[in-house]
C-alpha cells in the first residue's frame, strides 16, 4: 500500500517508517519537522515527505494514497496543557479535517494514533476498549474528540481504526526523554539516581516503540470487517506496572543507580491498568518487548551515543525544545 505517515519525523514515526517499508509499504511522510534535529546517534534515513503543517494540508497531499497512518500531534500532557486551544486546533480540528480530505480522496483506511490515557483516572481494575473514557488533560480530551468525530465519518468506503497506545518506551533515533522509562533510564545513566517525582503508585501501561509500529502494520493488513471503526488498546498486560515498579527495572539495569522517590509532583490522577485481549484476538498481535529489556536497550544506547545532560533536558524533552526554538507557532 501507499501509506501517508503523518508525524514521520517524530519519536514513533522515525521507528515506524522503516518498519512500514520493510512490511512492503511505500511510505510518504508529512511533518512540520519540529523535532527533526532531535537525533541521538546516527542520522535516520527519512522517507520522502511533505514538510507541511497539519492545519494546512490540502487534497493534493492525499492523492494516490491508499491508507493514512496519523501520528502527528502535540504529543503529551505538558505540551497539550501549554496552550489548550492550540492542542484542540492541531490534535482535534486538523486531524478531523485530514480524515475528511482522506475520505473525499477515496482513502479507504485511516489509522489514528490514540492513547490509553483516554481512560484517565480508571483505578486498579483492568480497562478494556468499552470502558468509559475519562480524559483528565486537554491532550487526552483531544484524542477522545477525534475518535468520536471519526466514528461519525465511517462509511462503507472509509474505515477509521483507533489504536490506543500505551505509553511508549525504547530507543528511537529521534529520542524522547519525557516519557517515563526513557526519562528514568536517562537520569540513572547521567546521575546515578532514578528519580520518581510522584509517589510511585500510579499504574502505567507501557509498550515499546517497535511494538507500536507492528500494531499499526497489523491493523493495515487486517480485513476491513474485522477492524472497521474499532478501538484497540496497544500493549501487553505484563507491562502494566506502577511507576515504582518501572523504576525498579531501571535500578536493576543501571549498575550502581539508586531509587529516589521525591513525591514532589504531588498526586497524579492519571492511573490505569489496561486489558489488551481485543488486539490479540482480532489481529493476532502480541507486544514483544518487556520493560526490563527496554531499560537495558536504553542504557546501552545512551552510553553508546554519549547522551549529555544538556541534550537530555532540552533537545529530547519536547516542551523544552520547542520553548528553546521560540515556542509553538
Ligand atoms: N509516545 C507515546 O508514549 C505515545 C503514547 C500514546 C499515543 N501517542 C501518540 O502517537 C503519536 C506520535 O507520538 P510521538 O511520541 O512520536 O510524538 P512526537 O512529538 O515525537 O512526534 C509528533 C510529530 O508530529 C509532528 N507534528 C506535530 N504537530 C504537527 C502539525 N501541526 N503539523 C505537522 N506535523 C506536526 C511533530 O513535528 C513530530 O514530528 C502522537 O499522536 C501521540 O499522541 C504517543
Amino acid at each position: 500500500m501507499r501509506v501517508l505517515l503523518t508525524g514521520h519525523q517524530g519519536y514513533l514515526g522515525t521507528v515506524m517508517a522503516p518498519r512500514l517499508a520493510a512490511a512492503g509499504h511505500t511510505v510518504v511522510g508529512l511533518d512540520t519537522g519540529w523535532f527533526a534535529p532531535c537525533v541521538l546517534g546516527p542520522e535516520p534515513a527519512d522517507p520522502d515527505g511533505h514538510r507541511v503543517d497539519l492545519r494546512e494540508v490540502t487534497s493534493a497531499h492525499l492523492s494516490d494514497v491508499d491508507a493514512v497512518v496519523h501520528m502527528a500531534a502535540l504529543s503529551n500532557d505538558p505540551l497539550g496543557s501549554l496552550e489548550p486551544s492550540l492542542t484542540y486546533d492541531i490534535n482535534h480540528h486538523a486531524s478531523v479535517r485530514l480524515a475528511r480530505l482522506a475520505a473525499d480522496a477515496g482513502v479507504s483506511r485511516f489509522l489514528y494514533a490514540s492513547t490509553c490515557s483516554v481512560y484517565g483516572a480508571a483505578g486498579d481494575g483492568l480497562v478494556n476498549e468499552d470502558a468509559p473514557l475519562r480524559p483528565v488533560t486537554p491532550y487526552a480530551e483531544s484524542k477522545v474528540r477525534v475518535e468520536d468525530d471519526l466514528v461519525a465519518m465511517a462509511t462503507d468506503s472509509f474505515t477509521p481504526v483507533f489504536l490506543r497506545n500505551a505509553t511508549a518506551f525504547g530507543f528511537s533515533p529521534r529520542l524522547r526523554a519525557d516519557i517515563v522509562l526513557n526519562n528514568l533510564v536517562g537520569h540513572a545513566v547521567l546521575s546515578g539516581e532514578v528519580r520518581v517525582l510522584s509517589d510511585g503508585t500510579p499504574w502505567r501501561p507501557l509498550v515499546h516503540a517497535q511494538d507500536i509500529a507492528d500494531a499499526f502494520i497489523a491493523a493495515l493488513a487486517a480485513p476491513r470487517d474485522v477492524v472497521h471503526c474499532k478501538a484497540y488498546n496497544v500493549g501487553i498486560e505484563d507491562n502494566n506496572l506502577t511507576v515504582a515498579q518501572i523504576a525498579g527495572h531501571v535500578v536493576e539495569a543501571v549498575n550502581g543507580s539508586q531509587l529516589v522517590i521525591t513525591g514532589e509532583a504531588g498526586a497524579d490522577p492519571r492511573s490505569y491498568r489496561v486489558d489488551f485481549s481485543r488486539i490479540r484476538a482480532d489481529l493476532g498481535y502480541t507486544a514483544q518487548w518487556s520493560v526490563k529489556a527496554g531499560a537495558v536497550e536504553l542504557r546501552d544506547a545512551y552510553t553508546r551515543y554519549g547522551l549529555t545532560r544538556a541534550d537530555f533536558e532540552q533537545r529530547f524533552t519536547r516542551l523544552a525544545w520547542l520553548a528553546g526554538q521560540g515556542g509553538l507557532r
